[in-house]
């Protein structure tokens, strides 16, 4: 199982997703990977925003290590799941399938908590508050997705 984690710059909310699924993966000694890209190029190459980085490291989860990286057309071939953060992610991920099982592939990650919702992870970049509230959304929607698609 490949998972990919995408919000719009890859520096706030997809690197804590790639990090809390990186730990779930490790805790459970599961044979996935997970990686994180943005829909956009502003953060190409960039460590994640130190807010984000804080959060995590509250936590116990180094993050610091990731670099932003743009969503480009090969990973909707090479990963199997994934997991946009916001209804704007989602819309952009599709333009880039190019075959209805590459579609499929796309999914909102809170739908994974809250089924069908097509909630939004809030956008925390303005919002320096934000951070752990993205942290417990993205920990149980994780949580989530190990339990549905392995327990
Ligand atoms: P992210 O947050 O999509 O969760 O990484 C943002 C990061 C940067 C910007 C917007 C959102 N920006 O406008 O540069």
């Amino acid at each position: 199982m490949k998972i990919l984690m995408v919000c719009l710059g890859n520096i706030c909310r997809s690197p804590l997703a790639e990090g809390i699924m990186q730990r779930k993966i490790e805790e459970n000694g599961l044979p996935w990977k997970v990686d994180s890209a943005g829909t956009s190029s502003w953060h190409i190459g960039e460590p994640p925003d130190r807010r984000s980085i804080e959060v995590a490291k509250k936590h116990g989860i180094d993050i610091a290590a990731q670099r932003g990286r743009q969503i480009r057309q090969e990973d909707l071939s090479e990963f199997d799941f994934i997991y946009a953060m916001d209804t704007s992610n989602f819309r952009d991920i599709l333009k880039l399938a190019n075959s209805p099982e590459q579609e499929e592939k796309v999914k909102l990650i809170l739908n994974e908590t809250t089924p069908n919702e097509d909630n939004s992870v809030p956008d925390p970049y303005w919002d320096d508050d934000g951070f752990e509230n993205v942290y417990q959304l993205l920990h149980r929607a994780c949580q989530k997705i190990i339990e549905n698609n392995f327990k």
